[in-house]
């Protein structure tokens, strides 16, 4: 099978007719530098997007913060009408003041707002899934409640402006608390071969059959760099970054790639971990990576 069909295989959302491949597109990339203002060639970004559709992938991550509205009006612009297929999967909970910075935007208004804003900028009637993404510690979760703006988000859903929902930056136990409130289909944290706090989460997570889509799967703004992946590349004839993804990959069947990149070239290459088999050892050796004090 080639890497185009194949594309890691596929996992369905709980309850839902949602089958995404397991390796999606991550979108924060398209966005100007710092995910502010537009970027230097939108045809660049442009090519990345429909190059992601012609290459198979179904299942594109992306937010109305980024640009902020830019990425989504991009995304629109690319690929509107949609493929029948596609699932499209945004986050609210926060707002880009002038000064580019992240803010919280967890009020009934700003969760509202949000939701239309992402309507109107992807030019959807009703969002396949959307993340509600908790904004207490910028890259990591901290234990707070979400009873209220995920209320609000259940009440849109109610409105038929979201099919289903996910949560953003969370603890298992904010999970659970979510749970009592609605069905929850995805958790997208911080997570790749070198940062690994929520292993057992994830595993607990397939479990349920639950979605664990990992941000900065290749490291984000401080892209991964370590021996072990560069010797696990030269050994596989491959690159560091397809090594890290196929590690993922390998982690857990419930793990979806969101990989983000500007770059066509880059696309391709990512995409090719797909059929990157990691022998055990390997896997052994860049387990040690988080390992390491
Ligand atoms: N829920 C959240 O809070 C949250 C937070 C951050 C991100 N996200 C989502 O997660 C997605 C992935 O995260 P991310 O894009 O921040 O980080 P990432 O996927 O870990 O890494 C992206 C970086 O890696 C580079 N890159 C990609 N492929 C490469 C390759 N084959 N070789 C060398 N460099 C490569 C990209 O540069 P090039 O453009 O040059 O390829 C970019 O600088 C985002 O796009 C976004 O949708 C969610």
């Amino acid at each position: 099978m080639s890497e185009q069909t194949n594309l890691g295989g596929n996992f369905t959302l709980p309850n839902t007719s949602i089958t995404l491949k397991r390796i999606g597109y991550g979108a924060m990339q398209l966005a100007g530098p710092g995910v502010s203002g537009p970027p230097r060639d939108v045809d660049a970004a442009v090519a990345v997007l429909r190059e992601a559709m012609a290459l198979g992938i179904n299942h594109i991550d992306t937010s109305d913060f980024y640009g902020p509205h830019i990425t989504n009006q991009i995304i629109q612009q690319a690929l509107h009408p949609y493929p029948e297929n596609l699932g499209i999967v945004t986050k609210v909970g926060a707002r880009r003041p002038e000064d580019g910075s992240w803010v919280p935007a967890m009020s009934q208004q700003d969760l509202t707002e949000a939701i239309h804003d992402n309507l109107r900028n992807l030019g959807l009637d009703a969002i396949d899934v959307v993340n509600l993404r908790l904004m207490d510690d910028s890259h990591g979760s901290s234990e707070g409640s979400l009873a209220e703006p995920l209320t609000t988000l259940v009440e849109l859903k109610k409105q038929g402006l979201i099919r289903h929902l996910g949560l953003s930056n969370v603890t298992p136990k904010q999970l659970a608390q979510a749970q009592t409130i609605t069905e929850i289909v995805c958790v997208q944290n911080q997570y790749n071969v070198a940062h690994r706090e929520d292993d057992a989460f994830i595993d607990d997570l397939a479990q349920q059959g639950i979605a664990y889509v990992p941000f900065f799967p290749l490291g984000g703004f401080t892209p991964l760099q370590s021996s072990a992946l560069e010797s696990a590349a030269k050994s596989l004839n491959a690159t560091p970054m397809q090594v890290a993804l196929a590690w993922l990959l390998q982690r857990s069947p419930n793990i979806l790639l969101i990989p983000g990149t500007s770059s066509v070239e880059h696309l391709r290459e990512n995409i090719k971990a797909a059929s990157l088999q990691l022998p055990q050892q390997t896997v052994a050796d860049l387990n040690a990576i988080a390992a390491r004090p």
